[in-house]
């Protein structure tokens, strides 16, 4: 790509980056090894019959369940907090080397805790990995815990609850929630109630909406779970209105180009909809989401879009700045990121 260096130089944050979808193949099998956690039957799904299989796997989902799958049998691999330290310092090496300066995650806490992995674990091992990657690099973080939409509000309220009695949201440990999984069929305001209270917390607040679910599901997202960013929010295009009030409200989406051929929500790069988000003033950044999974980081998607786009060095520079202005860090920190 022309511009690749220039990609590269640019002030990047990431904020759409799923901590258990950035276990590559490899390590997978050299957990599960370590830990004795056995993998499907290669009789069965002969993907687990090798490293190389199960890439070549990835290669072919045919939609967002059939990801998910993959996704939550890969993660059962992870069973200490120095397991998770590793996954969580490993991405942050790869974010830094790729130029991001500042990184929002999500974690999945009930995919852990409901085969018997402690919450403390999980988030002792990210913090541990996120002070490191300030330390070393100066690559500032947030961790955001994701509720599971195909699990109840009673389940996902478990979970809140937990990281509420710790303290984590009032001492910065997680900055905010998230809502992911299948969405079809699993509207928003299922999680109203703790969307709601998260609200009046001063919880930050986002869901994914719009990957797989028609445009309602970012409206209801807004409206009825008070999100204050959209992830993928590809689908908002289906909605003139809706997508003119999200670019006067300055709302974030979280974009997720190479995750979005992957699971087929488009064809290509090429159908997604940044030229119509740059000409109407919707802000948005451009993420990696489960990179390990998709083939690509969070540069990979930046000049995917730029073979598909041919965008200016000014409109880049201009997506880099809303993602700064959209990040959930201080005033300071977005100063010096600017
Ligand atoms: N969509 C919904 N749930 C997910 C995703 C996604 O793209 N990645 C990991 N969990
Ligand atoms: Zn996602």
């Amino acid at each position: 790509t022309p511009l690749h260096s220039a990609l590269h130089a640019l002030p990047k944050c990431e904020h759409h980056l799923h901590i258990e979808g950035s276990l590559s193949p490899s390590l997978l099998f050299r957990l599960a090894a370590t830990n004795n956690v056995p993998l499907p039957d290669s009789t069965l799904d002969p993907s687990f019959a090798s490293i190389s299989a199960l890439e070549e796997r990835y290669l072919h989902f045919t939609s967002l369940n059939d990801f998910l799958h993959y996704y939550f049998i890969g993660m059962s691999v992870l069973i200490t907090a120095s397991d998770f330290e590793s996954l969580a310092y490993e991405y942050f090496a790869r974010a830094h080397a790729d130029g991001v300066l500042h990184a929002e995650i999500f974690f999945d806490p009930q995919a852990h805790t409901h085969r018997g992995i402690a919450y403390k674990t999980v988030v002792e091992g990210l913090s541990a990995a996120q002070k490191r990657a300030e330390e070393e690099w100066g690559l500032t973080s947030k961790l955001i815990l994701c509720f599971l939409r195909h699990m109840s509000e009673t389940d996902a309220d478990v979970a809140y609850q937990e990281a509420v009695a710790l303290g984590h949201f009032s001492d910065g440990t997680v900055a905010g929630i998230g809502l992911d999984s299948s969405e079809v069929g699993f509207p928003p305001e299922i999680f109203r109630e703790v969307f709601t209270d998260a609200r009046e917390k001063g919880v930050r607040r986002t869901a994914h909406a719009g990957e797989e679910g028609d445009a309602s599901y970012i409206q209801r997202a807004l409206d009825l779970c008070y999100t204050e960013r959209i992830d993928h929010g590809i689908r908002l295009v289906e909605d003139e209105g809706l997508l003119k009030r999200v670019a006067r409200e300055k709302t974030l989406v979280t974009m997720c180009p190479l995750s979005n051929v992957r699971l087929r929500c488009v064809s290509k790069v090429a159908d997604l909809p940044v030229r119509k988000f740059l000409d109407e003033g919707v802000r948005f950044s451009i993420n990696s989401d489960d990179p390990a999974y998709f083939g690509g980081y969070i540069l990979d998607n930046y000049c995917a879009v730029q073979e598909a786009f041919g965008l200016t060095l000014g409109e880049w520079k201009g997506i880099a700045e809303g993602a700064i202005e959209g990040s959930w860090c201080d005033d300071g920190r977005k100063k010096v990121l600017l």
